[in-house]
This record gives C-alpha cells, structure tokens and sequence, in this order.
C-alpha cells in the first residue's frame, strides 16, 4: 500500500481555508448568497442515486467548496477510496480490508482480481441466507422473531426494518434486545411463546458480553418452556462460526472481518430485514447501496454527494467550530437513524490521533443527534432557532408517503420547508425574545419514496461521507479501540460487586460499589 497522503491541516490549501474562513466564511450569510445569487440552488443542489440533496442554505460558498476540494486531493480522498474498493487493509490498526462495499456487489461485476473469491463467497452466502429468509417468512408456525445483538448487530437491522415498515410480512413480529439490562429481554420473552420463535444470536466476534449473556438466557429460558429443538429456534449471524457451534447452533450465516459491525446491515446481520421484506426486498436494498457505491466512485468531486457532504462536516467542524449536527427525519419510520448514525459516524469518527498514532491538533468527529420530525420541533428545535450555539440541521424529506390518510403528508411536508425557512431567514425583533437570528444552516436531503432501494442508497451515502470526512482528518475511521477500556473495567467490576472488594479503585468508584452493594 502506498504511503498514506498528508492529513488536512499539512496540505497547502489548508490555510488558504483558513484565510478564506477569516476572511469571507465567519461572515458569509446564505440569505444574501440565495439572494444575490441565482445560481445559488443549482450549484448547491446535489442529484445522487435515489437523493436529492439542496445544500444552498448552507454556510458555504464556492470558494470555501473549491479549497475543500483542494484539501480533499491532497488528502488522497480518491486513492484512499480506491484503496478501499479494491480490498487493500485501509484499516491500518486492525490489519485489515474494509469491504462493505463488495457485500452489495452483484455477482459477476468487475472486481479487483483478488477479490474474485470473496465476490463468490459473498453472494452463496447472501443466497443460502436469502433462501432461509423465504423460509422462515413461509413458516406460519413461526411468528415472532428475536434479535439478540447490539451495537452494528442491532442498529442497522432495527433502523431499516422499521423503515421498511410498509414492505414488511405483517405476519412475523419483530423484537430487538441489545441491552445486558434483563428488563428488555425479559419484557420480549414475556410476549413470545417458545414453540413459535425464532432467536437470531447476532454478533460479528460472538463474544460480545451483552449478546452473549442475553443468548444464555434466551437459550435458557426456551429450555425452561420445554423447547428441545434448538436447530430449528436458533440460527446465528457471526463470523465466529466455532463459537457459535460451541454454543450449540447449528445453523449459521457467516460473514467475515473486513467487514465493521457498523457496516455490516449489507451482511447476515441483515437477516431479520430480509425476513421482514423478503429476499427481493433485501436485493432492492444492497442495489440501492450499490447505486450509490457507484456514484461515490465515479462522479466527479464536485458533483459527489457523499463527498459535497463529507467536506462540509469539515469546514464546520474546523472552521465554523461546530461541535455537533442534528438529523432530523421527517418520516417515522426514520426514528431510529439518528441512533444509527451515532454509531456510524461517532464510533468511525470520533478519533483523537491521526494514522501515525500522532495527536491531531483540530476536532473530529461532531456529535450527532436528533428525532424525527415534527417531534423534535415540540422539544429541542427551540434550541436550534434561538440557542446560543449554531447547530446545522440535516432534513431527511419524503415525498411520497405510504399512507393513504388525507391531509397529514402535506402537513408535513410543510414543515419540514417551515423549519429549514425559519432557520435561514430568522425574524427580527427589537424586544429580543420573539428575535431569530436566522442564517442557520440546513440542509434538506429528499427521497421519493422510502423503500429498499432509497434506503439502500441514503445509508451508503452516510457511510461514504463518514468515509470522506475521515481521509481529510487523517484518521482510521474502521478502528473502535475507544469502547475497549470500558469493556475490560467492567470486567474487573462485576466480582467486585458481590465480593465488596474495593481494593486498588478510585475513591468515587469505592464508595458507589459500597452503595450499591447495600
Ligand atoms: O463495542 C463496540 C462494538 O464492537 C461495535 O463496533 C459492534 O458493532 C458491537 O460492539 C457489537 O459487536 P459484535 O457484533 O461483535 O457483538
């Protein structure tokens, strides 16, 4: 692999950026720049497979966009992205590839010779998983099904089946436990009955503390009821296929370690998505994916959404200073993006040193938040109006809703346009409390329609974003040593519990595991 390209703040556009910043970007009001300028809409309007996307009333002006783009050549953004495709160990501290991409591959599509056997693999086990998805969907004796996972193993596969509400078996119920807290396994298992469950024990290392206490328990308690057969109410989607055997299932769906756990709803992780919309559902999924894949690997930087978007969480972040993004979905269905970009985007993101291990001297990865919309309008969007800080806000709008019920899409619809309107223009008032500032910045991402396809291609555009946006920062977004620590304390914590030990903690920790204790 060729030597990695600098990071942003060693290219030589870099402080052109910041002079421009100092200059023209502190100050830039996109109500003149939509004002004065025509051209504004169309030169801030991005066409990506299955999403439009008007950035105009951002704060950002061509210039600013021209340097980043500078920045981003510098930075290596194509070669590194090309690197990626091509299955080279990008992900420098774990020694591997980062092949999400090749999930959503179709069979037979020109690949780098050397990923020809694991385009094969990929696609008899999406076929073997597939198979066994039309299975279970014709399985009436089967009715619910209970996902045991977290983190990337949960995210993605709850965050899409509840979009894809509309295209689901409205015979199969879904349940989704994550948490090690037993009240949520507990409250599913109350409502399921052993003979009609199926339990998918999701976890790429099958090792994860939470899966696997809560897959002891399930397994347990099916016991309890009487079940025997676990070949046939237990499969697992690992990579880990000993453990899972050692566990006693049988059935396994496979994937492999180039692939991240949150980037692997393309994988067998997406077994319960593929259960609830079928086999072709699941195809339209990885083809919208793929469209977008395309898209990111062909068109030109200017007109690269991913990438337009991956620029400008730079320029915030390190110019504007802005600690966070809200992703505000106006479709229910939606609800569980914003926690599914937290992961995405913090856990690859959220890095302190760059690919030499050095201290970066600039922020990374903003926090990202949100809730549908028009909730959030009735709970936090006070904030954003009239808070002191500024905070740009994703709209994620949907043309074409699912429903038929009159009235309620062109609401809101309606909104969605009222809230991006407000922020911009603001409202002047010399009282002070009725005042906007206005020139807060938004972006209003669209889709026709949301279904497998145009889901398929939205998540893709956030993972390759992440993607750009991590190359300019010169970081591994595909390590997450940062949930390790963690991990191991919590080990050495449990024991200590019941035994009282306090020996060697800190004098917080000490009195809290008193406390608890009686
Ligand atoms: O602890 C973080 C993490 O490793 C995530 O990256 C991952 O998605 C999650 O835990 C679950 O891991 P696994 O799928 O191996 O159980």
């Amino acid at each position: 692999m060729a030597a990695p390209a600098p990071r942003c703040d060693r290219t030589a556009a870099w402080p052109r950026l910041q002079a421009h910043y100092d200059t023209v970007g502190r100050g830039f009001d996109a109500r003149t720049a939509l004002r004065d300028d025509p051209q504004r809409v169309a030169a801030f309007g991005v066409q990506a497979p299955h999403v439009w996307a008007d950035l105009s009333k951002n704060r950002i002006d061509a210039t600013a966009e021209a340097l980043l783009r500078e920045v981003a050549a510098d930075c290596g953004l194509a070669q590194r992205r090309d690197a990626m495709f091509a299955g080279e160990p990008i992900n420098a501290t774990e020694g591997r590839a980062v092949l999400h991409t090749l999930l959503r591959t179709p069979a037979g599509a020109q690949v780098a010779p050397g990923l020809r056997d694991a385009l094969a693999q990929v696609h008899a086990t999406l076929d073997a998983m597939l198979a066994y998805a039309e299975q279970v969907r014709a399985d009436a004796a089967i009715t619910d099904i209970v996902n045991i996972g977290i983190g990337g193993s949960d995210l993605g596969p709850q965050m899409a089946t509840l979009a894809l509400e509309a295209f689901r078996d409205p015979g199969k119920r879904l349940h989704f436990v994550s948490n090690i807290d037993g009240h949520e396994l507990d409250a599913v298992l109350r409502q399921v009955d052993a003979r009609s469950t199926l339990f998918l024990i999701a976890s790429k290392t099958f090792t994860t503390l939470e899966t696997m206490t809560n897959a002891r328990s399930a397994r347990a308690w099916f016991a309890a009821q009487g079940g025997t057969d676990v070949a046939r109410h237990f499969a697992a989607l690992t990579t880990n296929v000993e453990a899972a055997a050692q566990f006693g299932i049988t059935r396994t769906f496979g994937f492999w370690d180039w692939v991240g756990g949150r980037y692997s709803l393309w994988s067998a992780i997406g077994l319960p998505v593929a259960i609830a919309i079928g086999a072709q559902g699941f195809r339209a999924l990885l083809g919208g994916a793929h469209a977008m894949d395309l898209h990111f690997r062909t068109a030109p930087l200017a007109h690269n959404l991913p990438m337009r978007l991956g620029l400008l969480d730079v320029w915030y972040r390190n110019f504007h200073g802005w600690g966070s993004r809200s992703v505000a979905p106006y479709h229910s269905g939606l609800r569980r993006l914003p926690a599914y970009l937290q992961q995405l985007e913090m856990e690859s993101n959220g890095k302190r040193v760059d690919l030499a291990g050095q201290p970066l001297p600039y922020a990374t990865s903003p926090v990202v938040w949100g809730e549908p919309g028009t909730n959030g309008q009735h709970a936090y969007f006070q904030q954003l109006h009239q808070g002191t800080d500024v905070v740009p806000v994703e709209f994620i709008a949907v043309r074409q809703a699912a429903h038929a019920l009159p009235g309620h899409h062109a609401q809101l619809l309606a909104n969605v346009l009222a809230q991006s309107q407000a922020l911009l223009q603001g409202q002047d008032d010399a009282g002070g409390h009725r005042h906007f500032p206005g020139n807060r910045p938004s972006t209003v991402l669209l889709l026709e329609r949301l279904d497998p396809a145009s889901l398929g291609a939205l998540v893709a555009m956030y993972e390759h974003r992440v993607f750009t946006a991590g190359v300019l920062w010169g970081i591994n977004s595909f390590d997450q040593w940062g949930v390790e620590l963690g991990k191991v304390l919590a080990k050495d914590l449990a024991p200590r519990l019941e035994s009282g030990d306090t020996t060697g903690l800190d004098a917080s920790t000490a009195a809290l595991v008193q406390r608890l204790r009686t």
